[in-house]
């Protein structure tokens, strides 16, 4: 657990490290600015470097005990850096400074929300997962003192924490392999949450779920020998200016189910759970901020599998709000457990429901691994866009053409769970549509920025946590809203 400090002048403290930022051409803040006063090889040294101060630009420097901070790290920030750029900058610099214990900085003078960016920024940027590793190396950071600090900043760092804390939590259960988090795991890991955190939690069993009618979920779990089950943690805070409903995939491991996938396309089907963890992260935080705001996470939650009992293409499954299924390709399976999960949550009248999925490879091939696919109603579009806007994560939204509804017309049920291979990000959201009643409702299709392929700024190779920002500051932004219709 990192502590904050408001640190005084830059010149009355000693430490491990003083981050400093450089904007473009060699701007340097007031902690760079004494550096170079009291160093003035140090103007050279970062010429050689060909180090201007562009975004991301970064070099460590050992100070051999000339000054009191044994290394300085200056972080280049560019022109006119934002809060997003911050935040990655000092990611990126985070990982150089691992092994350091006391940092003092002026970074976060840099931007407006600095200080959040900073402390999210080295917090998130030195996450790892090695809790499988017999040599694991985490972060030795304790401390981090914001010079000319105030208590108002030492609140935001605090508060960003507790954000953190919540994508951590999300990037473990991601990178965790599914053979360690089965249904049951993942509800026992929700009510340890939920007693944590006070939250109310409802889980349903194999037979719950069958008697609650959630053919959906039931459907997908029968190739499984794990048994199924269906989270439900609920956020009620007295003075709740609005309520949000969130719903995530939890598809512990997808092997697609008897239309298998091919072997190099598992590797990564671990994480197909990736949006409830986000729900889990989001929950925990939203619960530990206080938030005026009603949240109810709703998380069904299986394995696919290709067992002797499995769902076979042409099924047809009855789900929970009376529409039927007729599933062509087992490996469309998210749709089918978040029908049910979506019809759950609409039941309850929500102001605004929120999903989230790792659903189609036809999202990433949109949009690629960085962005996520935003569909949705369009107050809920907007809403959950400008939230994640503020919050630093990247979706774009893509249409719900009425026209194409037709591709997943059934001969014998209500609907199929296929459309054409093209648009298959949208033919999957025209899917969930059925089941998203007729209030605001987003669908965030995560597949591509729920794991990533590289470590690049405060993002680290695996699984992001994709997703846990976006809700904590679209919770934010409606209990700060005018009451709505609760
Ligand atoms: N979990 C996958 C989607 C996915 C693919 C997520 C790659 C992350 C990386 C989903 O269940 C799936 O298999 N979707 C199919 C749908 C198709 C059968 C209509 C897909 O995208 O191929
Ligand atoms: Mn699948
Ligand atoms: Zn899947």
């Amino acid at each position: 657990m990192i502590e904050f400090r408001c640190g005084g002048a830059v010149g009355e403290n000693s430490g491990d490290v003083l981050l400093v930022a450089v904007g473009a051409e060699s701007a340097y803040d007031d902690g760079a600015s004494w550096v170079v006063e009291q160093l003035p090889w140090m103007t050279e040294h970062l010429d050689r470097r060909e180090f201007t101060g562009k975004q991301g630009e970064i070099t460590v420097v050992p100070t051999s005990g000339a000054v009191s901070y044994a290394e300085i790290a200056f972080v280049g920030v560019g022109e006119n850096p934002t809060e997003e750029t911050v935040r990655r900058a000092t990611g990126d610099a985070a990982r150089f400074l691992k092994r350091s214990t006391t940092i003092f900085t002026t970074l976060h003078r840099a931007c407006e929300g600095g200080v959040g960016a900073v402390a999210m920024g080295i917090a998130l940027g030195t996450y790892s997962f090695d809790k499988h590793k017999s040599n694991p190396k985490p972060s030795l950071v304790d401390t981090i003192s914001f010079l000319n600090g105030t208590d108002a900043d030492l609140e935001v760092a605090r508060e960003a924490m507790i954000v953190v804390d919540g994508v951590a939590l999300a990037r473990d259960l991601v990178n965790e392999p599914a053979m360690y988090k089965s249904p049951e795991t993942m509800a026992d890991i929700a009510a340890g949450i939920a007693g944590e955190t006070n939250l109310d939690i409802r889980i349903l069993d194999a037979a719950e779920i069958e008697a609650e009618r959630l053919g959906g979920l039931h459907g997908v779990s029968l190739g499984a020998t794990n048994p199924p089950r269906l989270v439900e943690l609920r956020y009620e805070p007295e003075d709740a200016k609005a309520f949000l409903a969130v719903v995530g995939k939890g598809i512990v491991f997808d092997s697609g189910g008897l239309s298998l996938k091919p072997a190099n396309s598992m590797e990564e089907m671990k994480t197909d759970m990736s949006g409830e963890a986000a729900v889990f992260g989001a929950m925990k935080a939203i619960a530990r901020l206080a938030l005026p705001v009603k949240v109810v996470g709703i998380t069904p939650l299986t394995e696919n599998m290709p067992g002797g009992a499995a769902l076979r293409p042409g099924d047809v499954l009855h789900t929970r709000n009376g529409k039927t299924i007729e599933v062509l390709n087992t490996d469309a399976e998210g749709r089918l457990v978040l029908a049910d999960g979506l019809a759950l949550a609409v039941e309850q009248s929500p102001d605004l429901v929120v999903d989230l999925a790792t659903l189609t490879g036809a999202c990433m091939v949109a949009l690629g691994k960085k962005i996520g696919g935003l569909f949705g109603t369009d107050d809920a579009v907007a809403m959950v866009a400008e939230a994640a806007e503020v919050a630093g994560e990247r979706l774009w939204h893509l249409p719900l053409p009425e026209d194409y509804r037709k591709q997943i017309d059934s001969d014998v049920a209500d609907m199929k769970n296929t459309g054409e291979s093209h648009g298959g990000a949208i033919t999957a959201s025209l899917f969930l549509k059925e089941f998203a009643g007729d209030g605001p409702w987003a669908h965030l299709d995560i597949a591509g920025p729920a794991r990533a392929p590289e470590t690049e700024g405060y993002i680290l190779k695996g699984g992001t946590g994709f997703g846990v920002r976006t809700i904590v500051e679209l919770a934010r932004q409606m209990a700060g809203s005018v009451a709505s219709s609760q």
